[in-house]
């Protein structure tokens, strides 16, 4: 059966400054291998996106590489506020890293998020990285600033409650969450294998995600690949390199009839679509055998993080072949499409 082009909202293609984990190249076919023609990818690189150069040399870099089309957002430092507003319509949004995570951008003072709520344009994405009580501070911000909000990877039960709370009262705020933190759990993974931010939760959480499914809007993959070497270390980085691995577990959880196919379509592209003001592919589809069975292994992955937290997981539901603009980018295991023909989302306004 066809399923429309997906568009994972969050991913980390480490390029510049660290391309031994991925670049481009590799990253956009771990895309197009799990069936994503867009996706959208964050700042916190080395230097990370932050002024109109570093977006500029982000665009260079995926521009000669990049075979699925892609977008990049900005990082909201202590004093770009103004730099980043004027290239509001040359990225796709602007990621603000409230809680510790990987890279330089964390933003501790509530009044240096203030200044990006209130000067970041309001009818352009702005996406945070918040969790637990921080997520509560950021909803109150957005409602503070009137804007609209989307918060990142939620993962566990008080967040996702709190989220049906702030959309119940009618605040403009949307939600993703990561097939990691709705089909793993803290203990599932030894050692740094299992370090990510936020982490991996408990049963109980990853149970509330799924009963709360209606409050979800979109799923992303975080896409956050550390190399094999880096995660065997027991002060690992965090992340879990996601794209080949999402929709195949997906397509798992509706052959178990735990999602309804009518559930995950949508929030893997017209939501997000929607969401992040993403442009329709013409002719793009992914060509999927609900029925066809696999196992997960690392040994069939495009990303150079060369190893999977799904390692040996069988699933069912294979992705055959998906086409991008009426040609096969990727079919019998193999993409198919050359580094460089993937295109810049909102290549109009640059
Ligand atoms: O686990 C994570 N890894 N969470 C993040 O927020 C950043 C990411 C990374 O860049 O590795
Ligand atoms: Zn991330």
């Amino acid at each position: 059966m066809r399923l429309p082009g997906l568009i994972d909202p969050h991913v980390h293609m480490r390029e510049p400054g660290a391309s031994h984990k991925e670049d481009w190249a590799t990253g956009s076919a771990a895309a197009l291998a799990g069936g994503f023609t867009q996706v959208l990818a964050m700042p916190n690189t080395h230097p990370a996106i932050v002024d109109e150069p570093s977006l500029g040399q982000a665009y260079q870099l995926a521009g000669k590489k990049a075979r699925c089309d892609y977008g990049q957002y900005m990082g909201a430092g202590l004093d770009n506020v103004r730099e980043v507003s004027t290239c509001a319509e040359k990225c796709v949004g602007l990621k603000l890293y409230l809680d510790q995570t990987y890279g330089p951008l964390r933003l501790d003072e509530m009044s240096d998020w203030l200044a990006h709520f209130k000067g970041w344009p309001k009818n352009r994405p702005l996406v945070v990285h918040a969790e637990g009580r921080t997520l509560a501070a950021a909803i109150l911000m957005a409602a503070i600033t009137d804007r609209s909000l989307h918060l990142a990877h939620v993962s566990t039960r008080e967040e996702i409650l709190l989220i049906r709370a702030a959309k119940k009262r009618g605040l403009k705020i949307t939600c993703e969450v990561t097939p990691h933190h709705l089909f793993l759990t803290a203990g599932d993974l030894p050692g740094g294998r299992g370090e990510g931010r936020p982490r991996l939760q408990t049963q109980k959480d990853v149970n509330a995600l799924w009963e709360n499914l209606d409050v979800i809007d979109c799923f992303a993959t975080d896409h956050a690949p550390h190399t094999w070497e880096e995660k065997k270390q027991t002060d690992s980085p965090p992340g879990f390199p996601g794209l080949e691995t999402a929709l195949p577990l997906f397509l798992t959880a509706v052959s178990e009839g735990r999602l309804r196919l009518d559930d995950l379509v949508p929030r893997l592209s017209s939501n997000t679509r929607r969401i992040f003001g993403v442009p329709v592919q013409p002719e793009t589809w992914v060509e999927v055998d609900l029925d066809a069975t696999a196992s997960i292994t690392a040994a069939m992955m495009f990303s150079k993080a060369g190893w999977t937290p799904f390692e040996g997981l069988q699933t069912r539901g294979v992705i055959l072949k998906v086409v991008l603009r009426g040609i096969s980018v990727f079919e019998d295991g193999q993409v198919l499409a050359p580094p460089g023909s993937g295109r810049l989302i909102r290549q109009d306004l640059v």
